[in-house]
């Protein structure tokens, strides 16, 4: 490894960074994160603050799980790879698919698909929900319906079911027939509701005239995140997955719950789904799953799905579909400590209780800082704050503001993250309440400063 003015001299010399402008890297390098501890990172000057991140959604168990590291470095000695396509297996993979659907049972889950990530599981879910349908003798069924606001990830099939421009215009034409459905976001939708109930049941009498648009024999599958993530943690009401899953079922067509950031225990249950009382047909998993300590992701089946393609003696139940790194022994390996660490530590419960201490915290802040037009949480250990230059007028606040709060409050002790017009948090759902008062304190000088 060079030192550390290598590394400085070099920072965003020679690599483009995801969801970033290179001119903006090159301009403003990133900071270099070097070391973490418990809920902790270091930068290479020797600052540390609270994740308040969690990696990116991710890293639920904290950055010191020895368990996980341990089972990771084993069996890179053990096995360090070997192809899962059709004709082999290997025993990490197996233990884990094992473990991944009984934590899913509860949720109608009964088959587990191994991916590289959580778009790889989106993709899956896309393809085998059409396939699903040509098997049952309906391959008219391929249109895709889902949310504005929604992230599900950035390949073809992901980024035309995503819900938010950014991610789709500069890679336009997207994939045909998908079609979007207001989001269940209180703070700005196109019926002027604040209600959330009754928001939700506009969205789902929306829903019924585009499928009666459509034709339902047209539809394959509808997705939603439980809690809309990257849009700015959406919080939808409590009927409002129930009322969609409802109407998928009158219609035949698949629910797909996206749960890649919801999955083990972000929201203080299991599943996103399973918070809100829904069995969905397909979900899509990852960061949770291994805690980002390597990059896995799962696309999980119901028994109603499973059947289908199980049963097919025609031979066009066949998966031509799937990763070089599906199943990867190592992966699978952090897999199944992941979810033996996650299971011990029940870190679902300390989720929610600090989920709630934050969610407090966050509306105090509000009280003081005009700077706040929407806060969002309540479920777990997902938050968003929306900013606004002016409350009456809910003016977005300009970009230069965002990041500046967001320098300040990395100063203050913690790493937020700014996805405008928000500030999103997801720490480890292993965090103390001594850390959430520290992320709170640190946010309120952030927002003093400016
Ligand atoms: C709900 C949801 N789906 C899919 C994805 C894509 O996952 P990945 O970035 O691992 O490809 C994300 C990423 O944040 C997500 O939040």
């Amino acid at each position: 490894m060079r030192d550390d003015n290598f590394t400085k001299e070099n920072n965003a010399k020679h690599m483009w960074h995801p969801m970033g402008h290179p001119a903006d890297s090159l301009a403003n390098p990133p900071k270099v994160i070097v070391s973490a501890q418990n809920s902790s990172i270091t930068d290479i000057d020797g600052h540390t603050v609270v994740d308040a991140v969690g990696g990116l959604w991710c890293v639920n168990l904290g950055y010191s799980n020895d368990a996980v590291k341990e089972a990771i470095s084993k069996q890179l000695y053990d096995l360090p790879y070997y192809s899962a396509f059709s004709g082999t297996s290997n025993p990490p993979a197996i233990e884990a698919s094992y473990l991944v659907r009984e934590m899913f049972e509860a949720d109608g889950m009964a088959r587990v698909f191994f991916t590289s990530g959580g778009s790889d599981s989106v993709e899956t879910c896309l393809r085998l929900a059409r396939q699903y349908h040509r098997l049952r003798g309906e391959p008219t069924r391929t249109k895709f319906i889902s949310l504005k606001k929604g992230y599900h990830g950035t390949h073809f099939g992901g980024a035309s079911v995503n819900g938010n421009n950014r991610f789709r215009i500069n890679y336009e034409p997207l994939m045909p027939g998908c079609f979007h459905l207001p989001s269940p976001y209180t703070y700005r939708n196109p019926f002027n509701e604040t209600d959330p109930a009754t928001l939700a049941q506009n969205i789902a009498n929306a829903f019924e005239d585009e499928i009666a648009f459509q034709g339902a024999n047209t539809i394959a599958a509808f997705i939603m995140e439980p809690i809309q993530g990257a849009g700015g943690v959406i919080v939808p009401d409590p009927s409002f997955m129930g009322l969609m899953r409802d109407i998928c079922d009158r219609h035949g067509i698949l629910m797909i719950s996206d749960e890649v950031i919801t999955g083990f225990g972000r929201t203080g249950d299991w599943s996103g789904a399973r918070h809100w009382g829904v069995k969905p047909d397909m979900m899509s998993m990852a960061k949770g799953i291994t805690s980002g300590y390597y990059p896995v992701g799962a696309a999980l089946m119901s028994d109603k799905v499973a059947e289908v393609f199980e049963k097919d003696t025609s031979g066009d139940g066949g998966i031509f579909h799937g990763y070089t790194y599906s199943a990867h022994p190592v992966g699978a390996a952090a897999v199944v400590a992941c979810l033996n660490e996650t299971q011990r530590l029940d870190t679902k419960t300390n989720a929610a209780a600090r989920g709630d201490h934050l969610y407090q915290g966050l509306l105090k802040l509000a009280e003081k800082h005009d700077i706040i037009g929407d806060v969002r949480g309540g479920h777990g250990l997902m938050n968003g704050l929306e900013l606004v230059s002016d409350r009456a007028t809910k003016t977005p606040i300009d970009m230069a503001t965002l990041k500046h709060i967001h320098q300040r409050v990395y100063e203050a002790g913690a790493m937020v993250r700014p996805g405008y017009p928000n500030i999103l948090m997801s720490p480890p759902l292993t965090i103390t309440e001594d850390e959430v008062n520290q992320i709170l304190r640190a946010l309120d000088e952030g927002f003093s400063a400016i």
